[in-house]
Formats: structure tokens, C-alpha cells, sequence
């Protein structure tokens, strides 16, 4: 079974885990495949809709030998979700934005904190869902940029606990950015988005807020990418 570079950098987040439950998903080839691996005893496979639903359990059927270990649960957020209990169990909601992410777990706090370990994948507002992140007293203890199909994608694995780092780079970029800069890839494409703002900077009619704020992140990029 193949992933795109993004699904798989999210497995490879939620790791070796009893349980793991996925928020949001659509086709289900996230638990589909960690069940397939042997990576997690048992998965909710959980979507707001019916139709990614039918399509994660056909998926399932056709892909597994024994789709017995993934239950399809039909909810918003994780409303109907069963409280999980005991030890080591993974919760992801990845591939939606940040703000709706966000409300899923304010909806639902309680239950989420019943998890140990958490996979986000927020794809837009992340600066402001890190802050989120650190008001509800969610530690970012590792995160991972992966580009695919063109596009940037950031991984956090999280945990109950504090960010020491309040930073507007750790908001900004996360607390790994230094290695992930590493990577030729992100590098790449870090430096693609400095040359945009750059770009952006550089047309005439620009209010002065907007011109404020570009000014404000590209010194934030050029600061990152000189580290
Ligand atoms: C873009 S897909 C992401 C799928 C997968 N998680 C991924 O990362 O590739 C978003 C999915 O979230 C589901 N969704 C949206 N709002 C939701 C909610 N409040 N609760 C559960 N699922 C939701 C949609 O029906 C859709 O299948």
C-alpha cells in the first residue's frame, strides 16, 4: 500500500500506538494503514460525513486482509467517538484547517485529553494554532515539513505538557525548524516563500499595515534561513 509523502509523515508521527484514532478520515488509508503495519492494535476511523465514510470501509475491505480492528464512526469532531482508556493511544486530525481543528478540540477537551500522544496537520493558521496549541497546555515535542505534490506540509506530534519556547519563531516556524532546514526540499521551499514575500513587498500600491506585516515576516525568514 502506497501514501503520499504527507499521509506517511503522519504515521510515522503517530508511531507504534494500542489505539489510534483519526479525526477526519476521508479515504482512511491513515489507519488502514498503520492496522497493516501492525503499528496500532486497534483504529476509529472517523468522519462528520457518510460518503468518506463508505469509501474508507471499502478501502478497508480491499486493502486488509481482516478490516476487524478499524471501527467507522460517523461524528463531528469527537463527539461520538468512545472515551478511549488505558495507555499509549494516538489521536490525528490532520488535513484541515487550523481554526476548525481547533474547535474540535475545544468541543471536545475532556476526551481528547484522554489520549497520550497527538498528530496535527493543520493546513492553515498555523501560527496561531501553535499559540492555540500552548494556551490549552498541549506540548509540540516534534514536528516535521514535508512537501508534496508541490505544496509544504507541517506534522507536530504533540503531548499533554508546556512550550518553553514562546518565541515568534517557534510560533512562526516550530520547534524543529533548524533541522528541517536541513533538508534540501524545505530549504527549498522556505526560501521559495522569502523570495515571495519579497516579491510581494516590492509592488506599489500596498496598504501600510499589509506593508507592516510582509516587512515583519520576511525578517522572520530571512532570520530562520540564516540560522
Ligand atoms: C481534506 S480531508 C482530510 C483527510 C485526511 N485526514 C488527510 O489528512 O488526508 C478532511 C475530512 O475531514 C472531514 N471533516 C470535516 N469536518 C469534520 C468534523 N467536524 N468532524 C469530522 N470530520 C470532519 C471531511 O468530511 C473530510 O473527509
Amino acid at each position: 500500500m502506497l501514501l503520499t509523502d504527507r499521509l506517511k509523515a503522519c504515521c510515522d508521527m503517530a508511531g507504534r500506538c494500542e489505539t489510534v484514532t483519526d479525526i477526519g478520515c476521508d479515504h482512511g488509508y491513515l489507519p488502514i494503514w498503520l492496522i497493516d503495519q501492525g503499528s496500532c492494535k486497534r483504529a476509529y476511523a472517523c468522519d462528520i460525513n457518510e460518503g468518506p465514510l463508505s469509501k474508507a470501509r471499502e478501502n478497508a475491505a480491499r486493502i486488509l486482509e481482516d478490516p476487524g480492528p478499524i471501527s467507522f464512526i460517523r461524528s463531528d469532531g469527537l463527539k461520538d467517538v468512545p472515551q478511549v482508556t488505558g495507555r499509549d493511544n494516538v489521536l490525528v486530525i490532520s488535513g484541515m484547517g487550523g481554526p476548525l481543528i481547533q474547535k474540535i478540540l475545544d468541543d471536545d477537551m475532556d476526551k481528547a485529553w484522554g489520549y497520550d500522544r497527538f498528530v496535527f496537520s493543520p493546513q492553515s493558521m498555523i501560527p496561531d494554532f501553535r499559540r492555540f496549541l500552548t494556551n490549552r497546555g498541549f506540548c509540540i515535542r516534534d514536528e516535521v515539513y514535508v512537501t508534496d505534490a508541490g505544496k509544504l506540509y507541517v506534522i507536530m506530534g504533540c503531548c499533554r505538557g508546556e512550550n518553553k519556547d514562546i518565541s515568534e519563531i517557534f510560533f512562526r516556524f516550530g520547534p524543529c525548524i533548524k533541522r528541517e532546514l536541513l533538508k534540501n526540499g524545505i530549504r527549498t521551499a522556505f526560501m521559495k516563500r522569502r523570495d515571495e514575500l519579497a516579491s510581494l513587498l516590492s509592488s506599489r500600491d500596498l496598504p501600510e499595515d499589509r506593508r507592516m506585516d510582509l516587512t515583519y515576516e520576511l525578517r522572520l525568514y530571512d532570520e530562520v534561513l540564516k540560522s
